[in-house]
C-alpha cells in the first residue's frame, strides 16, 4: 500500500569567519555561486493548487526523490517526462508511472531522446558531474523555461563556522593535498558548486532554480542513515549516542523537499535556497527521543561525547548527520530562513518516521537490507557492545 532556477544581483559575501580565513590562505579556489533573488514570492508561495499545468522533465526522478517529486506534481495536473537509463526501480509510487512519460538515454553520452523537444522546467536531480548540467543546460536552454538544479548543502564544505546561509561563499576546486574521506567530501561539494554555475551560466540567474538540501530522510531512501536509528530504537537495549546532547540536527523530510520544489517551479521562484529541516532548532536528545516516541522499547542511552574515542572506535558520523569532527560542525547549520519565506514547510518527526516504518516494512525493501542494519558484518549494532565495554573500562 506504500507508497508511495542571473538577474546581475549577484551578492558577493565578502564576510568569512576565521577559519574560511585559513582556507583561503591554504589557496583554495573559493567561489560565490549566484545568488538569485529574481522573484518576489516571498509567502506568496503556498499550497494552493497549480492554475497553470506545467510540462516538467526530471533528470533521474526514479531514485529517493524524484517519485515524491512526481507524486505532488500529478497531483496537481502537471505532465511529467523522466529521463533515466531505464535501471533503477522506484521502490516508492511504483504504480505512478504508468503516467510518467519514460526517456531512456545516459547522461555520459546520449542525450538523444531529449533533442527537439520542448517543457515548462527542467528539474535536474541526477547531476552526477559538471559535463553532465554542462550539456544538459546547454542543450535544453531554447526549449525549457526554468532549469532547476538539485544540489546539496555539500557546497558548503568544509563547514566550519555557524548559521550557513546561500550568499555563503563556497568551494570551487579541491585542495591538492585533500586525501580519502576528505578528498571524496570535497569532489561532492565541488562537484556540486560547479554545477549550479553550469546551470545558471546557461539559463541566467532569471531562469535558474538552485535547491540545496540538507540530508534527504523518508520513504525510498537509498542509505541507512536514518532508517538505522529506527531500526536501533526499536529494539532498543543500551545504546549509544554519539557526540553531545546539544548537537543541532538538520534534514529533510523526502516529501517536503519534494513537494516545495514543484511549488518553486510553479512560482518560478528563481533564486538559489537551503533545503534544510526541520523548521525549529532540534538537538541531538530531541532527535532520539522524537523517533523513540514511535516504540515501545526499553532503552538506556549512553551518551558519549569524547571525540578521540569516537574516532578510534569509528563511530564518528553513526549519528549520520552530526558529524563530530571540526570540518563538520556547521553541517546541521544550514539557515533555513529563504527556504521558508518562499513556502518550505514541515512535517512533524513522528510524521516522518511512521512513513518511513511503513515502507521499511514493505516489500519495497528486502529483509536483507533489514537485517544487515542490525546484524550485518559491517553493522554498528554488532560492534557496539565491544565499544560500550571499552566505554566503562576507560570511565
Ligand atoms: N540523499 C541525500 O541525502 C541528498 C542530500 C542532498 C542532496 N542530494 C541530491 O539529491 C538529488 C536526488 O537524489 P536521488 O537519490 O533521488 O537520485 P540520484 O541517486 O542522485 O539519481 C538517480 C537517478 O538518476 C538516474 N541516472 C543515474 N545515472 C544516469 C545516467 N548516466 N544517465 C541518465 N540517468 C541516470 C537514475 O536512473 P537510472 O539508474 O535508471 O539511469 C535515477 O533515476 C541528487 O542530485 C543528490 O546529489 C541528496
Amino acid at each position: 500500500m506504500y507508497l508511495d532556477y542571473y538577474r546581475s544581483k549577484k551578492t558577493i559575501n565578502k564576510k568569512m569567519n576565521t577559519n574560511r580565513r585559513d582556507f583561503l590562505g591554504m589557496g583554495l579556489a573559493l567561489g560565490i555561486t549566484p545568488i538569485i533573488n529574481a522573484s518576489p514570492v516571498g509567502n506568496l508561495i503556498n499550497h494552493k493548487r497549480s492554475e497553470k499545468k506545467l510540462k516538467i522533465l526530471i533528470l533521474g526522478g526514479t531514485s529517493f526523490l524524484g517519485p515524491h517529486q512526481i507524486a505532488y506534481a500529478l497531483d496537481r495536473g502537471h505532465e511529467v517526462t523522466t529521463f533515466t537509463r531505464g535501471k533503477t526501480i522506484p521502490s516508492v509510487y511504483q504504480g505512478l508511472f504508468s503516467k510518467v512519460e519514460k526517456l531512456v538515454g545516459d547522461r555520459e553520452d546520449n542525450l538523444e531522446a531529449l533533442k527537439n523537444r520542448e517543457w515548462d522546467v527542467v528539474i535536474d536531480n541526477s547531476g552526477r558531474k559538471v559535463k553532465w548540467t554542462e550539456d544538459t543546460a546547454e542543450l535544453l536552454n531554447d526549449k525549457v523555461g526554468y532549469y532547476m538544479y538539485t544540489s546539496s548543502i555539500s557546497v558548503y564544505y568544509p563547514y566550519y563556522g555557524d548559521n550557513f546561509s546561500e550568499d555563503r561563499s563556497v568551494v570551487l576546486e579541491v585542495p591538492e593535498d585533500a586525501e580519502g574521506d576528505e578528498r571524496y567530501t570535497y569532489e561532492y561539494g565541488v562537484m556540486k558548486a560547479n554545477s549550479e554555475l553550469a546551470a545558471i551560466k546557461h539559463f541566467g540567474v532569471d531562469r535558474s532554480i538552485i535547491v540545496r538540501p540538507a540530508l534527504i530522510v523518508g520513504p525510498g531512501d537509498r542509505t541507512d542513515r536514518f532508517p538505522y536509528w529506527l531500526a536501533r530504537l526499536e529494539k532498543g537495549g543500551d545504546i549509544i549516542i554519539p557526540g553531545g546532547p546539544n548537537e543541532v540536527v538538520q534534514y529533510i523530510d523526502v516529501r517536503d523537499l519534494a513537494e516545495w520544489m514543484i511549488r518553486l517551479l510553479e512560482n518560478k521562484a528563481a533564486g538559489t535556497y537551503n533545503g534544510s529541516g526541520p523548521g525549529h532548532d532540534m538537538t541531538t536528545n530531541a532527535f532520539v527521543h522524537g523517533v523513540h516516541a514511535s516504540y515501545n522499547s526499553p532503552v538506556n542511552y549512553i551518551q558519549i561525547d569524547d571525540l578521540d574515542f569516537l574516532k578510534e572506535n569509528s563511530i564518528i558520523g553513526i549519528q549520520p548527520w552530526v558529524i563530530q569532527l571540526p570540518q563538520y560542525a556547521g553541517m546541521s547549520r544550514s539557515d533555513n530562513s529563504k527556504a521558508i519565506e518562499a513556502g518550505l514547510a514541515f512535517r512533524p518527526l513522528s510524521d516522518t518516521v511512521s512513513a518511513t516504518k511503513d515502507w521499511w516494512y514493505s516489500d519495497a525493501v528486502t529483509r536483507e537490507r533489514r537485517d544487515n542494519i542490525l546484524s550485518g558484518a559491517r553493522s554498528f549494532m554488532q560492534r557496539e557492545k565491544d565499544i560500550l565495554s571499552k566505554w566503562k573500562m576507560k570511565k
